[in-house]
């Protein structure tokens, strides 16, 4: 059997990531041992994907602290820290899980240091790494969840045909993945037909990664362009959409990849019912509505130039926003490790309270 795909590999107090700006062609893992590489690899795209990222960084200054001289008291330490999470912060925007995993880790650390007067620096350092470590294993496990949550949307007499857009399986997550989760579950409960991926103009991480993916793992699937989706669902009876989430707000809005609301859009239009898969990591109850959220943009070349090449004429202006939002009107469910977040009689999600009922 294959080994299962990695996008973070960690052993013995040392970061490995895998390189994805060389994927498809080359498998590179390199390593990131300190709070500059951890936030290097996630600024560069090495590592990407919302739930990854949050876990490099957190892993990453996990390393840096177990190599950090005991010179520090439990103030300087702390402080320390916080710092280096800040920093890890301003390594991309959009996705919350990284600005969540920093909120706990500090909360965590303000809370051992207010119970515990007299604890000692190294024992601080200890705890920080265990909890780093822990969202490793908590990932994988969520997103199995999620898997099969999510395959239970769809009917049981019959094999499913489902299309996915970007990259959210392995190469996003500590393993499995959200979305890309559950077209391998379906697969492994001999309930999928046919994945359809697209490819994720302009960074293509649905051709680069999310291809590179199905094929690793032999399951029955075609690669489309980003414009073909509404022929896809008129011509192939679609039986769902399933994307993955950056952000996730109070009211259902959903900030993924660009390109996710153009496919709602079209399968609203076509009946066909429309899945993000969310780790509870990717909800952020404290914005209430989509235009609250930060959108990147990335630089013009993603888009006039392929692998260096210049393939747009010289010269024109380029808009090149990273995300965008999915109004909550066009999302069936929520699939969460948790369970799937439904509408109520209005068609509205009320996730606080879904949260509050399971958590
Ligand atoms: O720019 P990327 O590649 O980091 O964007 C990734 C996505 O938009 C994914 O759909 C999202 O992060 C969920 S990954 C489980």
């Amino acid at each position: 059997m294959k080994p299962n795909l990695e996008a973070i590999k960690y052993k013995n107090n040392k970061l490995e990531i895998l390189n994805q700006l060389l994927l498809p062609d080359s498998f590179v893992y390199e390593d990131c041992i300190s709070v500059e590489q951890g936030w290097q690899s996630i600024h560069q795209m090495k590592v990407r994907g919302a739930p990854a990222i949050a876990i490099t960084a957190a892993l990453s200054l996990a390393c840096e602290l177990y190599h950090l001289e005991d010179k520090y008291s439990v103030t300087g330490l702390k402080k320390y820290i916080f710092d280096k999470l800040d920093y890890l912060c301003t390594s991309r925007p959009t996705a919350v899980n990284l600005f969540k995993m920093s909120d706990q880790m500090k909360s965590l650390i303000e809370n051992v240091v207010n119970k515990d007067k007299e604890i000692d620096p190294k024992k601080l350092k200890q705890i920080f790494i265990e909890n780093a470590e822990n969202l490793l294993e908590k990932d994988i496990s969520d997103n199995k969840a999620i898997g099969q949550f999510g395959s239970e949307c769809f009917p049981l007499n019959k094999k499913i045909k489902i299309l996915t857009h970007c990259n959210t399986g392995s190469l996003a997550t500590s393993g499995y993945g959200t979305a890309l989760g559950i077209i391998r579950s379906l697969h492994s409960n001999n309930k999928l037909e046919h994945a359809y991926a697209t490819e994720t103009r302009p960074y293509n991480q649905g051709a680069r990664l999310t291809a590179f993916e199905l094929v690793y793992e032999n399951i029955p699937s075609t690669l489309i362009t980003d414009s073909m989706v509404s022929f896809l669902m008129k011509e192939k009876g679609i039986d769902g959409v399933v994307v993955g989430a950056d952000r996730v707000v109070a009211n259902g809005d959903t900030a993924n990849k660009i390109g996710t609301y153009q496919l709602a859009i079209a399968a609203a239009y076509h009946n066909v019912p429309f899945y993000v898969a969310a780790p509870i990591t990717s909800i952020d109850c404290t914005k209430n509505n989509g235009s609250e959220i930060h959108i990147e943009e990335r630089p013009k070349h993603e888009l006039t130039h392929i692998n260096g090449i210049q393939i747009a004429a010289k010269g024109i202006d380029v808009w090149n926003p990273s995300f965008d939002i999915t109004p909550a009107k066009l999302i069936t469910g929520i699939v969460t490790e948790l369970g799937v977040i439904p509408k109520n009689l209005d068609g509205e999600f009320n996730i606080k309270e879904f949260l509050l009922k399971k958590q």
